[in-house]
């Protein structure tokens, strides 16, 4: 029985977890495992293309979060599914716990939606009835709001979501740490206001302490 592993990157826009997704790959990789990188909203050419829409388009929260869950059904049937059937380890840039902080704390749409849209989606034939597809471990890189729009002013031309306010990823960062109140466990909480190194050096620990890398 092959066991995969699926850990999700997280935060707001600036906080700078993308480097840190191929870095622990190559870490990964270096002790023979084999990785699947892959990002949401995206993975998949229909989530791709999704993801082009709902990143540029103007639409309404509902239209957004069906968008966002559309996309991750698509991404969790073509390729997180059978890359963790495989034994892979799987890291993405993204995933739930990024609809209930931006959709649903952002935007203010509701939650309990969320969590219904949530249920439908992340039950997979893989795992017993009632049980959902979560990542393993979900790494949140937190940043003050002030700190990453510093961070992201000047970088390239901003998205729908990095044009929004301060006050708006203020809140999403709420949302994460609700989201992280709620499942302590699967949550590491990556203090992002640090060197590089310091914060790379935290991504590693968060994962050697749960016995996944030697
Ligand atoms: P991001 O992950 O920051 O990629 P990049 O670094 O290439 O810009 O971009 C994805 C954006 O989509 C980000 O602003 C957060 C937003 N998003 C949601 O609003 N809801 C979601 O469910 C997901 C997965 C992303």
């Amino acid at each position: 029985m092959k066991h995969g592993l699926f850990i999700s990157f997280e935060g707001i826009d600036g906080a700078g977890k993308s480097s840190h997704v191929q870095a622990l790959a190559d870490a990964f990789r270096a002790q023979r495992r084999s990785v699947t990188v892959t990002r949401e909203p995206g993975g998949t050419p229909l989530a791709e293309q999704l993801r082009s829409l709902v990143l540029n388009a103007a639409m309404d929260p509902l239209t957004e979060a069906l968008l966002m869950f559309a996309a991750r059904r698509d991404h969790l049937f073509e390729v997180i599914e059978p890359a963790l059937a495989r034994g892979d380890v799987v890291l993405c840039d993204r995933f739930t716990d990024a609809t209930f902080a931006y959709q649903g704390h952002g935007r203010g749409f509701d939650l309990a939606v969320l969590a219904g849209l949530e249920s439908w989606v992340q039950t997979v034939p893989a795992l017993p009835a009632g049980t959902l597809r979560q990542p393993d471990l979900t790494l949140w890189f937190d940043l003050a709001p002030e700190v990453a729009a510093r961070r992201l002013a000047g970088a390239r031309a901003p998205d729908k979501f990095e044009s929004e306010s301060v006050e708006f990823f203020r809140r999403v960062a709420a949302g994460y740490a609700q989201r992280m109140a709620a499942q302590p466990a699967r949550f590491e909480r990556i203090h992002a206001d640090q060197p590089l190194e310091a914060v790379w050096t935290d991504v590693v620990d968060a994962v050697r302490q749960r016995g996944w890398l030697a």
